[in-house]
């Protein structure tokens, strides 16, 4: 169980402390104090009605056990869909949902009380349950829908019981456990890989409005989305600035679906679409060159190979921009320091602090012009080639 601790502290970051929205678009709020994030902890399991286990500081770590049980409760009844079988305002008979889902029913009935107790659906009368809005934000066709998110989530996280391993190595836990790298195993496995890309938007939702609203992209002729999966960044850009025109590079398998979502939303005409590998070579064509959470899921390595191919794409007076998160210094929670750990374990990655980025980007040719931080997690880290 002590492997789950990492991700069972973000994941209820997220869900029990009802906090997905402000932890997107409203960071300090939410981390701008140690209180704030034991104040976070008290609503956790086992503090309602007052009741409580054993004295604070046991009560305390034994909420962040509890929550490894909670982040996967969600993430299984995401994956069967019981969301979508309720409907958006409806209520269905327990029995009705296990024999649809082909789950034991007392068993389904226990897991959904846990659940109502933490606001994600709620118990009528007669072992019906109906909708709350974190419930409802776990339906297939609601908007910004988490239900990606959380099967995504729910796959990696086969990958924590090699936690140990990535201690003693700094190697990635998931791809101990998977036998190979996470960016592998989604080429081999396309239903894994469409959850992944569907996952993306719905879980950075906010930050590309937050980025465009910072930053000044209006200058851009042609901007190149290095890495850029769904084509959800690219597309808000391309939105938001009519005359531009867009390069969407990605891997092959990962360019198909992209070309879909460019088609329906619009953007088609403007976005060329190439497929390849930024450890072999980035497009050249473009003035600007954008990686949004492509570098932290690298080691410093891997992540000097690629910079170094946008090195050679970038003309001169171009630019880089890097939008990830900055892991700040101190105690204080923070979004970085919780996505750190999920790079960590999963692709093996890490987020960084802005000095860490400095001179990540110097050994691959480029100076950090200026970090532009947004009203979400993520940062602007403009940099020119020297
Ligand atoms: C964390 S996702 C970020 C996607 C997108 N930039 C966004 O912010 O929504 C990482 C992306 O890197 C892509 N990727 C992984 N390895 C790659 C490689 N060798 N070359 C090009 N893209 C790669 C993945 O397919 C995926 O779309």
């Amino acid at each position: 169980m002590t492997h789950a601790l990492g991700l069972a502290q973000g994941v209820v970051g997220l869900f029990a402390g009802r906090v997905l929205e402000p932890l997107l678009v409203n960071v300090p709020e939410l981390f701008g104090s140690t209180l704030a994030a034991h104040r976070r902890l008290q609503r956790l399991p086992y503090s309602a009605g007052g009741i409580r286990m054993g004295r604070d500081d046991n009560h305390a770590l034994l909420q962040m056990f509890f929550a490894a049980h909670l982040s996967q409760a969600v993430g299984q009844v995401a994956e069967l869909g019981v969301a979508d079988l309720i409907g958006e305002d409806g209520t269905r008979p327990v029995s009705d949902l296990a024999s649809e889902t082909s789950c034991h029913e007392r068993t389904l009935y226990r897991v959904m009380r846990y659940l109502a107790s933490h606001g994600i659906f709620v118990e009528q009368d007669d072992r019906a349950f109906g909708h709350t809005s974190l419930s409802k934000a776990l339906r297939s066709g609601a908007e910004d829908s988490f239900r990606p998110v959380a099967r995504m989530l729910q796959m990696v996280s086969r990958g924590l019981a090699g936690f140990a391993h990535t201690l003693k190595t700094e190697e990635s836990a998931l791809a101990h456990v998977f036998g190979e790298p996470m960016f592998e195993y989604l080429s081999k496995h396309p239903d894994a890989a469409a959850m992944f890309d569907a996952a993306m938007p719905a879980f950075h939702v906010g930050e590309i409005d937050a980025m465009l609203d910072a930053y000044d992209f209006s200058d851009i002729a042609t901007l190149a989305d290095i890495g850029g999966g769904s084509g959800a960044v690219i597309t808000g850009v391309l939105q938001r600035h009519s005359e531009m025109r867009g390069v969407l590079f990605d891997l092959g398998h990962v360019i198909g679906r992209a070309q879909e979502n460019l088609a329906r939303d619009g953007v088609a005409h403007r976005c060329r679409t190439v497929e390849g590998s930024f450890f072999d070579t980035v497009p050249d064509g473009a003035e600007a060159y954008l990686m949004r959470h492509i570098i932290h899921d690298w080691s410093d390595t891997d992540s000097i190979r690629i910079l170094e191919n946008c090195r050679k794409a970038v003309p001169p007076g171009g630019r880089l921009l890097i939008v990830e998160t900055v892991v700040p210094g101190g105690n204080d929670p923070s979004p970085a320091k919780e996505m750190d750990v999920m790079m960590l374990l999963y692709p093996g990655g890490m987020e960084r602090t802005e000095t860490e980025y400095r001179e990540l980007v110097a050994a691959a040719g480029f100076e950090v012009a200026g970090v532009t931080p947004t009203a979400s997690m993520v940062s602007v880290i403009e940099s020119r080639p020297v």
